[in-house]
C-alpha cells in the first residue's frame, strides 16, 4: 500500500499534509517508488512524514530530512537522516549536499516563508539532479502577506513561479532582456498550494512533420 492509502492508515508520528497532495505526488513521485533515490524533504515537523515517505519510496531510498528545530534529530533512523539547518542557509544546504550529494527529488515543507523559499530553490535547484524533479507544497502562504505573499507581489513564489512559464519558452521569446532564463527543465506544473518542477537534462526539440504530404487536403494548415 502506497499514496493516499498509505496517509490515510499512517499510525505513526504525526504527519501534515492536504489530501489533494496525493494525486500530485503519486504523479510525479510515483515513478521513483523502488528506484534508488536520494529524497529530501525541507521540514521534518513532528516525524510522520519522513516515516510516510520511507514506506512510499521503499528500502531503496534516503530520505534526508532538513529543520531548524533541532528536536528533529530524534527522527533518524537506518534510512532517515536529519540534518539540522535553516534552509534559507547557503552553507548548510551546501553541507547537505556534500554529505549526500545531489538530491533527485526535493520537497519543500519548511517555513513557507517567501524569502526561505527562493533561497532554497535559487541554491538547491541549480545542484540536484539533472533529471530531478522539485515540488513546494502549501503555497497558499504565496498570497499571505505573513509569509512575505501576497496576490501578484514581486517577492511570491507563486509570482517566480509564473515567470518559469517564460523561461520554458525561452528560444521563442523575441524580446528578452536577460530576465528570461533557460530553466533545464521539461515541465512545470500547478496544483493548489503546490508548484511541481520537472528537470530534464536533455530534451528533443525538433519540430518534424511526417507523413505522406501528397495526401493533404487542408493546404492552409501547414
Ligand atoms: C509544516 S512543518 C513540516 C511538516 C512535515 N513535513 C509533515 O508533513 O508532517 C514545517 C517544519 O519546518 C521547520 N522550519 C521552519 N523554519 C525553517 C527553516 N528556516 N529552515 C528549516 N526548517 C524550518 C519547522 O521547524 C517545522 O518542523
Amino acid at each position: 500500500m502506497h499514496g493516499y492509502a498509505q496517509f490515510l492508515n499512517h499510525k505513526g508520528r504525526p504527519i501534515h499534509k492536504g489530501a489533494n497532495y496525493f494525486a500530485a505526488y503519486e504523479r510525479h513521485f510515483g515513478p521513483y517508488i523502488n528506484r534508488p533515490i536520494t529524497f529530501l524533504e525541507i521540514g521534518a515537523g513532528n516525524g510522520g512524514s519522513s516515516e510516510f515517505w520511507k514506506g512510499y519510496f521503499g528500502p531503496l531510498a534516503r530520505i534526508v530530512t532538513l529543520d531548524i528545530s533541532p528536536a528533529c534529530k530524534e527522527f533518524e533512523d537506518e534510512q532517515v537522516a536529519v540534518r539540522i539547518g535553516d534552509q534559507s542557509d547557503p552553507a548548510f544546504l551546501q553541507s547537505v549536499l556534500d554529505e549526500f550529494g545531489p538530491p533527485d527529488l526535493i520537497l519543500d515543507d519548511g517555513s513557507h516563508i517567501m524569502a526561505h523559499v527562493q533561497a532554497s530553490f535559487d541554491y538547491l535547484y541549480p545542484r540536484m539532479s539533472r533529471n530531478g524533479v522539485y515540488m513546494v507544497e502549501d503555497m497558499h502562504t504565496a498570497y499571505w502577506d505573513e509569509y512575505g505573499g501576497g496576490l501578484r507581489r514581486p517577492e511570491s513564489f507563486a509570482e517566480r513561479f509564473k515567470s518559469f512559464v517564460d523561461d520554458l519558452n525561452v528560444r521563442f521569446v523575441r524580446e528578452n532582456d536577460g530576465s528570461v532564463k533557460e530553466l533545464g527543465a521539461y515541465s512545470i506544473s500547478a496544483y493548489e498550494s503546490i508548484f511541481v518542477i520537472e528537470k530534464a537534462n536533455f530534451i528533443n526539440k525538433q519540430m518534424m512533420y511526417l507523413g505522406d504530404r501528397s495526401r493533404r487536403v487542408n493546404m492552409g494548415a501547414d
